[in-house]
């Protein structure tokens, strides 16, 4: 019996690719960059299982293409390159990787809040060039952590997992924005749920780990940034449109917050001469918050289950759109 035919838009680690290689007949993408949206759409045309990743564009168009696809497996947590009504209202399911990147995410997020917080790049860039004379009582002065407030915008895995590090390692306060309450979160880490503004205005560190959805696009501008401390340090490692970059850079500049750590930027990879990869108080990071072998290898292996039971007409592992139901194709 023929096996069916799946494209990987990307090689993944073996722990997640061994299990669609013996399941399907696939075709793994060999190139370092994404296939063309042209490419992807010829690869998927006889195809019942995708493997995308987020730099593939996912949109109706596309999936119209693509008669017999039943599964979009995206290897990531977010989703938003993924079409998810045009997808279910064509009866396929999509999946994507939720748990496996929690604590990798949040160790990125915090190190980028410490880096940022400290002058840790700036310092050490400084330190490589031979700008190290001496040491001085007023060089590199940075802000502490201790006893401090830090915001989280939309407390879900990543943001609750952000604020139990500053929370039980550095006694910080912890103040979040969230449509929905996290319970958990009040009862564990005495996190109170405020509004937009509040958030704004009393967080020493602002971590985003909102979800990117036409609302929340744009969410942090010039006017969120006019709000808060001028001692503020903003930390982003969930999506680079939720911020309108210019206006950070612009608020960097002129001192309105004291630093950023962006692990994420709009557009991605950002232009070699956009000013965030100068300015002394960014640290800029190239999307690596999932990047450990053992957070890979999870997120490839719930991809791997995603894909097949996708194929074979299961209930997905971690399934984006379930109610696609009886609809789905078989
Ligand atoms: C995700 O999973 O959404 C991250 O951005 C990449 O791991």
């Amino acid at each position: 019996m023929s096996r069916p035919r799946v494209f990987v838009s990307r090689r993944i680690p073996e722990a997640g690719l061994k299990r669609i290689l013996a399941a399907t007949d696939a075709e793994v993408w060999p190139e370092q960059l994404p296939p063309a949206s042209d490419v992807l759409r010829k690869k998927i045309a006889d195809c019942e299982g995708l493997v995308s990743l987020l730099t593939d564009r996912i949109d109706a168009a596309l999936l119209d293409t693509a008669p017999k696809l039943k599964v979009v497996s995206n290897f990531a947590v977010g989703f938003n390159n993924v079409d998810v009504p045009a997808a279910t209202a064509r009866g396929i399911c999509v999946g994507n990787t939720p748990g496996a990147l929690t604590d990798a995410t949040a160790d990125l997020a915090f190190a980028l809040l410490l880096a940022a917080a400290r002058r840790v790049v700036e310092s050490a860039i400084d330190a490589r060039a031979g700008k190290w004379k001496t040491w001085e009582p007023l060089g590199y002065l940075g802000v502490d952590l201790a006893g401090r407030t830090l915001g989280i915008a939309g407390m879900g895995r990543i943001g609750y997992a952000m604020a139990k590090r500053a929370h039980g390692g550095w006694d910080m306060n912890i103040l979040y924005y969230d449509e929905v309450p996290n319970p958990k979160a009040e009862t564990d880490l005495k996190a109170r749920r405020v509004d937009f503004d509040t958030l704004l205005r009393e967080s020493d560190f602002l971590s985003v780990h909102a979800a990117l959805t036409d609302s929340s696009k744009g969410m942090f501008g010039a006017k969120e940034f006019a709000k808060m401390k001028q001692t503020a340090v903003f930390i982003n490692s969930a999506r680079g449109p939720l911020v309108d970059q210019k206006a950070l850079v612009e608020a960097l500049k002129a001192g309105t917050i004291f630093a950023a750590g962006v692990d994420v930027t709009d557009p991605e990879p950002p232009d070699p001469n956009d000013p965030l990869l100068h300015l002394p108080n960014a640290v800029v990071a190239p999307h690596i918050a999932s990047a450990t072998y053992t957070t890979r290898d999870g997120m490839a292996e719930i991809c791997a289950d995603n894909l097949i039971a996708g194929i074979t007409g299961q209930p997905l592992r971690a399934w984006v759109n379930p109610e696609v139901g009886g609809r789905r194709r078989r």
